[in-house]
């Protein structure tokens, strides 16, 4: 019987037609069964409420997190595990990164998790650790980003990108992309009129985020992404508290 078997095998073994025909057919049965569910799935991402795009000014905020390697330390995904969701908040839902690209979930954790770091600190707390870590966090290593408060922010880049991710998928309209520029500089401004900008981006916050109303600086932009991340969707909202229950007593 087991040798029967065996004699088959080698005729697959030593005929190369037939060999790669039956792999053929092994590796196409494998790919239908993985890709053919998502042709009838519509969405692989659970939609949430209060997902928007980032304000000009928080994307410029997350382009100047990317450039100085912030992720190199910290990731932006909280897992589903206990000890996370303590330390943390509520694990992250695919909707929240679903405007981020590159996204910043990341595995090295050399810092904390950042993914909802929005609110927990005020801008002057961030501003100051950015500035000398060791200054509120005597035992921290991280590195001192003081320059960030002297840098103008760079206006002219933020238009095109967004237009570029409008590209992608990112849902800007006309409108965002044509005022742009100005809702950078007004995100940041105390004194200009932020109406216009929360109407088109909810729950946007507006003012001077580095403590220096004169100037718009990367500081500026790098406290506004940090102060909103993790902020848009509300985890305590009724129906994510049911949601998690449910997924608590399964
Ligand atoms: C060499 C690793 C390293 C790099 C690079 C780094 N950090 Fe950190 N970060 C840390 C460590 C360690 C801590 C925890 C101690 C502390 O709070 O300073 C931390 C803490 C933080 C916190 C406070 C988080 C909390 O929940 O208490 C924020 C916010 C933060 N980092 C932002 C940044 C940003 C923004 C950048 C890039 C400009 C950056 N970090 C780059 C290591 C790093």
């Amino acid at each position: 019987m087991a040798s029967t078997f065996l004699q088959r095998h080698k005729m697959i073994e030593r005929n190369i037609t037939l060999l790669a025909a039956l792999a053929f057919g092994a590796v196409t049965i494998g790919g239908i069964v993985e890709i053919a569910p998502l042709f009838w799935i519509d969405n692989t991402i659970e939609k949430v409420q209060g997902m928007r795009p980032y304000t000009p000014l928080e994307q410029a905020g997350r382009d100047i997190y990317i450039r100085e390697g912030c992720y190199l330390c910290h990731s932006q995904m909280i897992r589903p595990f206990r000890d996370e969701t303590e330390r943390y908040g509520h694990y992250s839902l695919a909707a929240e990164s679903m405007y981020d690209h590159p996204f910043q979930w990341g595995s090295k954790r050399t810092g904390p998790d950042l993914a909802r770091v929005g609110g927990k600190y005020s801008d002057a707390w961030h501003v100051q650790h950015l500035k000398d870590p060791r200054s509120v966090v005597p035992e921290s290593i991280m590195p001192s980003y003081h320059f960030l408060a002297g840098r103008p922010l760079e206006i002219t880049d933020v238009q095109p990108e967004i237009k570029t991710l409008s590209l992608v998928g990112v849902p800007y309209t006309r409108d965002d992309i044509a005022k742009a520029n100005d809702d950078l500089k007004t995100q940041a401004d105390p004194s200009a009129d932020a109406t216009d900008l929360k109407k088109r981006y909810p729950k946007a916050q507006a003012r001077d985020f580095d403590g220096d109303p004169q100037h718009l600086t990367e500081m500026d932009a790098l406290v506004a992404y940090l102060q909103v991340l993790g902020t848009m969707v509300d985890t305590n909202a009724p129906a994510a508290q049911e949601k998690l229950a449910k997924e608590k007593g399964r």
